[in-house]
């Protein structure tokens, strides 16, 4: 399905979706991440689901989840009849909601040890910010895609409000400051740690690499929050990177090789056939 395939009833029905009362409903449950994370987590992993349903049925697909954390994605998208495959290089991650390790992957997205064009959609929600080589993971999700598959991959752009994560809002004054900050205030290091697990990464970073990128075809690049009436904040450079909060790059597999070759990664070896 091309973009101009991509009709206009599904369209509607992905502006129908993002309401303002969806993104209220998913703000009070980030307000309450630390001590209710069950409820968080729970209601992300529900509304990704239903997000990425409208760009491609689910039932019977497989499902790869880069950087798939504590399984509430992994019940999410069972439910919703795909076979899901999580992956993640910490695999006490898996665990956190009560979920079993079986069908898990330990690894990491940018070495994926899964067959090329393997995988019906490549799915990944708030890790390229966690990677110091985001468009290596970004070519690695292409190259496990089958043709026509969909990516749908989504982030916390460094300037974002949340972009310090635990060290925010201060990281807007450097992030090695906000870190500092953070460690004299609580007497331990920030779990998301400036250039060791978190790295600055802008909107249009990833919007460069999809240019001239002929293997995939962008459905979609919007602020994965805000309701659709929104939208319109990714067109405009540098006010997207601090309003858009978290940003979503919904892509088409083409056909096309990816840039450099399909086969470069083949290095990565021990693949899993999907
Ligand atoms: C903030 S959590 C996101 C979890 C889940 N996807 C979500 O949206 O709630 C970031 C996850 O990225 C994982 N991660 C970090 N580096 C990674 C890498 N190189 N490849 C894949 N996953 C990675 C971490 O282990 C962690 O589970």
């Amino acid at each position: 399905m091309s973009a101009a395939q991509d009709g206009v009833g599904a369209r509607a029905a992905r502006r129908r979706f993002a309401t303002l009362g969806r993104s209220v409903a998913l703000f009070r449950a980030f307000l309450v991440e630390q001590t209710d994370p069950d409820h968080f987590y729970g209601l992300l992993a529900d509304d990704s689901v239903r997000q990425v349903s409208g760009y491609t049925p689910l039932a019977g697909r497989t499902v790869l989840d880069v950087g798939g954390g504590p399984g509430y994605f992994a019940s999410a998208f069972r439910a919703a009849g795909a076979r899901y495959v999580g992956l993640d290089p910490d695999v006490g991650d898996f665990s956190a909601a009560g979920d079993s390790v079986a069908g898990m992957l330990r690894g990491s997205g940018t070495a994926l040890p899964v067959r090329t064009a393997s995988v019906d959609v490549a799915f990944s929600s708030n890790v390229l910010e966690h990677v110091s080589e985001p468009t290596r993971m970004l070519d690695e999700m292409v190259r496990v895609t089958r043709p026509g598959g969909l990516l749908f991959v989504s982030y916390t752009p460094w300037l974002s409000p949340w972009g310090g994560h635990e060290t925010a809002p201060w990281h807007w004054l450097g992030g090695d400051r906000a870190r500092r900050r953070y460690e004299r205030r609580t007497g331990r290091p920030p779990k998301n740690r400036y250039r060791e697990t978190l790295f600055p990464i802008s909107i249009s970073h990833t919007l460069r690499w999809t240019r001239g990128n002929d293997a995939v075809e962008v459905l979609d690049a919007v602020p994965r929050y805000h309701p659709w009436w929104g939208r319109w904040v990714i067109r405009v450079p540098g006010l997207r990177e601090v309003v858009a909060w978290n940003f979503l790059l919904v892509l088409r597999r083409t056909s096309a090789p990816p840039p450099g070759g399909a086969e470069k990664t083949e290095l990565t070896g021990g693949r899993v056939a999907m």
